[in-house]
């Protein structure tokens, strides 16, 4: 039986009972976009004067990401992003923020992430999950908005 380890910092502290072995060349293949969305991703950063704003994480894999967006005249004339996640998540979200911006509030609720990863081209199916992460931000920070939003019009 596996002993458990006192401290769960003691789990990154063991040596590996076996080598991992890391093939060359790249595990997984993502086209020339969804790389350039990864590796320049646009939008990122945060927003002081924010009208929505979302916290989201994947329980599946435990990446979180944070997103912010400004409205104005029923557009998202503003977002930004930060990402704890893969290089899937940072790309699909990165191409979420590319594709919401100057849309109107009801076109913006209506981004799948089907729409996100077509518009990337694909992206390997056992990473498909990532693209929920922009997608459901971006509801997210909606529905914060319009929660704002009717608050101050109540009064
Ligand atoms: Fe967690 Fe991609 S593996 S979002």
């Amino acid at each position: 039986m596996n002993k458990k380890p006192d401290d769960w910092m003691d789990l990154y502290k063991k040596e590996p009972e076996e080598k991992v072995v890391i093939p060359e060349g790249p595990l997984l293949f993502y086209n020339e976009l969804v790389i350039d969305h990864f590796t320049n991703p646009r939008n990122v950063g945060e927003m002081d004067d924010a009208d929505g704003y979302a916290l989201i994480g994947d329980p599946s894999c435990g990446d979180q990401m944070k997103l912010w967006i400004k409205v104005r005249e029923g557009r998202i004339a503003a977002i930004k992003f930060k990402s704890f996640g893969c290089p899937g998540a940072i790309a699909t979200s990165s191409m979420c923020t590319v594709m919401a911006v100057g849309k109107t509030i009801a076109e913006a609720k209506q981004l799948t992430d089907d729409d996100i990863i077509t518009a990337l081209g694909g992206i390997p199916e056992h990473k498909a999950h990532c693209s929920l992460m922009g997608s459901h931000a971006l509801l997210e920070a909606i529905r914060d908005y319009e929660q704002k939003r009717d608050k101050t019009a109540v009064k």
